[in-house]
């Protein structure tokens, strides 16, 4: 939901031109976060200047993608692009609407008044910001826009015409700011009255922010920062007024390829930069001493977030199946002993062991894994295993017990009701567990324990290589609970040999993206199309029409075949296309006679199987067929056909994989 991006340059001289691309390609990496309009806030040109001031802050902004922006950027009336600033700081920002339609006007920075003296850049919701607008309009202050945000810069501006003292601080404001504000946010301030210097802040535990924290010799840039790095060590206050550049972002894939030491800002941090030196502090309700964070590494490489020669991040990670799974599994399966050891969850076995029931809670693809992974689960652990949507299980005050279990599946680690949900179940003193792909986000710090599904970067706004690895995580989970169950041994060796050998069956479905792209080409002018499925492929079915749904427009349904006679068949005849998932697993006969149904009503379905099934093939329009698998680990290989055919109807319909419309990776809205 929104993507932020700043960048300080403090006596590092740099043009406007190297200013405007070292924004738009931060905004570029976030773009997957929200696309409906970007903009800027640059110093501008003097001959701007309204006030005595003699600074000045431009705006550029644009509805549509960041593509769009940048060429904006370079117009015929451009800005001078060759003036340098040895100091300099720029905001920049693309955004997925709540409040307000896309358009430029509604685009952030949002400012305090026509002559941009205070500009502000934000990621979430500001819950009280009716109230905010009101008193702010009785004061005089006149809105452009129709978003939440902009109070934020009217409400400062407010603040510094009423200070009591001449000398107070850039920080000392946003502080007395966000005291006002409800909701969530991350913040990044600019203003004429404090050039050169930068102020970021968050609430809400789900919008990282992160810094460079400027590893520069004295004087003299280092070009490569990653090189070298003073400490690791926590600290509070890194430059000292050296030449230094900073960097703050909604995500580490906009600033891994400036540096790989970051820093994450707690609730309510203040983090500012005033000659070159950055200091933290919290706000003073917060009391005690200024904060002190650790400066992290970033495990990300640069080409993790490149696209390759992929035409989309989205088939990138679609391929990337066979590394990721493994990554997932790497130094956790000892394939000798038969044991998996899942690090951030041993300390807490004993008390799992003990409880009344698990409960796993996600949101769309990751919900689907719990729903995969919820009859293994059940098996191994012996347990009751609900699954729940967050926002669903929210809506219903679901009763929750301290002996309960809570497992938050979330790929970015920030889903708003995912993380809601947490907080939910914490309350009522349930063990939380975290299931994440996103190490420092808000569910895999506020929760008691974790797992980190290790699966990169996942940049494409629809789920995939995320939810292969959710699911081998989970079945990890229950092969380590089943550890001392002698009864479950045979099922838990089937189980480690089917992993062990997983990531080369990947590419063995991979290796049938050419047929699968020749179904698409017969499938893509429909406007509808049905998946179907029972046991373990239910799943498969849900995320298949997810995907389906989520980048081509079409209208896609997952069904569990055991409904198919309870309404789903009445749409079957031989217009409407049909997927149907039948494995060799103990509902094969089952899916057997759901195939008969539809075959009767004259449908011609495209059926998913087993390799060399000819029982399957009499019946069916067209097979695609799977390398056989334990039944539990079927729909990691099933679910993979149906991401490659999204992506292909997708591409053939002309649609942009990577930036589905209306959608955003990572929802931090409830
Ligand atoms: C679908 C998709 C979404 C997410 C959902 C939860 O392709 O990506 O349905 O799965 O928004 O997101 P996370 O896993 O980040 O909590």
């Amino acid at each position: 939901m929104c993507g932020i991006f700043a960048y300080l340059n403090y006596r590092v001289p740099r043009t406007r031109k190297e200013i405007f691309e070292t924004l738009v390609k931060g905004l570029q990496r976030l773009e997957y976060r929200g696309y409906d309009s970007a903009g800027i806030a640059v110093d501008g040109p003097k001959e701007d200047v309204k006030d005595d001031n003699n600074n000045n802050i431009r705006l550029i902004k644009k509805r549509g993608k960041v593509k769009a922006l940048n060429e904006e950027l370079y117009k015929k009336d451009a800005l001078d692009l060759d003036k340098t600033f040895d100091t300099h700081f720029g905001l920049a920002h693309t955004r997925w609407a709540t409040h307000g339609e896309p358009s430029a006007v509604n685009s952030h920075p949002h400012r305090s008044d026509k002559s941009n003296e205070f500009v502000v850049i934000h990621n979430g919701i500001i819950t009280n910001y009716k109230e905010l607008k009101k008193y702010l309009t009785s004061k005089g202050y006149e809105f452009e826009s129709e978003t939440d945000t902009e109070v934020i810069p009217k409400l400062i501006k407010y603040v510094y015409d009423n200070r009591e003292r001449e000398d107070v601080s850039f920080s000392t404001l946003v502080e007395r700011v966000i005291q006002q504000l409800e909701g969530a946010f991350a913040l990044v301030f600019k203003s004429i009255h404090f050039p050169g210097e930068a102020v970021a802040t968050r609430r809400g535990k789900h919008i990282p922010i992160q810094y460079n924290c400027g590893h520069f010799k004295e004087g003299v840039q280092e070009k490569n920062s990653r090189n070298r790095s003073d400490s690791n060590t926590a600290l509070h206050s890194v430059g000292g007024g050296k030449a230094v550049e900073y960097y703050f972002a909604s995500d580490a894939s906009a600033i891994i390829e400036h540096t790989n030491k970051v820093i994450y800002l707690e609730d309510d941090d203040i983090a500012a930069v005033a000659e070159g030196k950055l200091s933290l502090h919290r706000i003073s309700r917060l009391a005690g001493e200024d904060p002190v964070r650790a400066i992290q590494t970033l495990q990300m490489e640069l080409q993790q977030i490149m696209k390759g020669n992929f035409k989309a991040f989205m088939q990138k990670e679609i391929f990337e199946q066979p590394e990721s799974v493994f990554n997932t599994m790497r130094g956790r399966i000892c394939f000798e002993t038969n044991t998996v050891v899942l690090g951030g969850l041993k300390d807490h076995l004993k008390e799992i062991k003990r409880c009344r029931r698990l409960i796993m809670i996600g949101c769309g693809t990751s919900f689907h894994a719990a729903v995969a992974t919820r009859q293994i689960l059940e098996e191994l652990t012996e347990l009751p295993v609900m699954v729940e949507l967050a926002s669903d299980f929210l809506d219903r005050n679901t009763p929750v017990f301290r002996d309960d279990v809570c497992f938050f599946i979330s790929q970015s680690g920030e889903t708003a009701d995912t993380l809601m949900a947490l907080r939910y179940c914490k309350e009522r003193g349930a063990l939380t567990v975290g299931v994440t792909n996103t190490v420092g986000s808000s569910i895999s710090r506020e929760t008691d324990c974790g797992v980190h599904i290790n699966a990169g970067p996942e940049i494409g706004v629809a789920s995939t290589k995320a939810y292969t690895s959710q699911f081998v995580a989970l079945i990890m989970f229950g092969l380590m609970m089943s550890e001392d169950r002698l009864s479950l041994q045979k099922r838990r060796m089937e189980i480690i040999n089917g992993l062990r050998v997983l990531p080369e069956l990947i590419k063995e479905v991979l290796a049938l993206d050419e047929k699968i792209k020749s179904i698409a080409d017969e499938l893509y002018q429909q406007r509808s199309l049905l998946v179907m499925g029972r046991g373990f492929n239910y799943a498969t079915c849900l995320e298949g029409a997810l995907k389906i749904k989520e980048i081509t427009y079409m209208h896609s349904e997952g069904i569990l075949a055991g409904e198919l006679k309870h309404g789903p068949l009445a749409l079957i005849d031989k217009q409407m296309p049909v997927i149907m998932v039948i494995m060799r697993d103990a509902c094969y006969t089952k899916c057997h006679n759901a195939l008969q149904q539809v075959t009767a009503r004259q449908g011609r379905p495209i059926i998913l199987c087993c390799q060399n099934d000819p029982e399957i093939a009499k019946n069916a329009y067209k097979t695609i067929e799977l390398p056989q698998t334990v039944d539990c680990l079927q729909g990691i290989l099933s679910v993979i056909p149906l991401q490659l055919m999204s992506f292909h109807l997708a591409v053939l319909r002309g649609y942009d994989v990577d930036c589905p419309r209306n959608l955003a990776k990572s929802v931090t809205v409830e």
